[in-house]
């Protein structure tokens, strides 16, 4: 694997700023497609910060989400302090939510933005304390691009 990165940024996420909230992924995606990554590449990459950047402004007090970009892997980390996840294996099924009626109501809480961050990375690690944080490790393969 190749060590010198095309790219690294780190971005800061507030809990409960929702008026900011999907500003990262937004801003990622821009940052991927500059460096000329696949556009399914950029989507998958996309769609995993969007959802992690949800979870800390619903359910953490603040976070931050790294960015590295190599010729050959996207490597995300994202890592909130907050009041943690007591069940992952729970939190990680298809619809689990603890979402409130207010966050339902602003359309959050299908209980599938763990279960889509998974299945979009190509590696995928999640750690949690309770009352601490959570912390997301994630890596993105690109697509090879067909010759035109
Ligand atoms: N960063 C986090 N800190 C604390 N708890 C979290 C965090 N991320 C997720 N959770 C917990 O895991 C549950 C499942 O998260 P997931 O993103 O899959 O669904 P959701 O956020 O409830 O709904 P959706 O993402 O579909 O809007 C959440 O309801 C919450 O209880
Ligand atoms: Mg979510």
């Amino acid at each position: 694997m190749s060590s010198e990165p095309l790219y690294e940024e780190i971005f800061t996420v507030e809990g409960k700023d929702y008026m900011q909230a999907g500003a990262v992924s937004i801003e990622i995606k821009k940052i991927l497609e500059r460096l000329g990554f696949p556009p399914e590449t950029t989507r998958r990459t996309a769609i995993i910060v969007y959802e992690a950047e949800m979870n800390i402004t619903l359910y953490a007090d603040r976070g931050q989400i790294r960015l590295a970009a190599f010729p050959d892997r996207i490597q995300i980390v994202i890592e909130d302090e907050g009041r943690g996840i007591e069940d992952i294996a729970m939190a990680l099924q298809d619809g689990f939510s603890t979402a409130t009626a207010e966050m339902r109501e602003m359309g959050f809480g299908a209980g599938m933005g763990l279960p889509n961050i998974k299945r979009n990375s190509d590696e995928f690690s999640i750690s949690s304390k309770a009352d601490t944080g959570t912390t997301l490790s994630i890596m993105i393969k690109p697509e090879l691009e067909q010759p035109s």
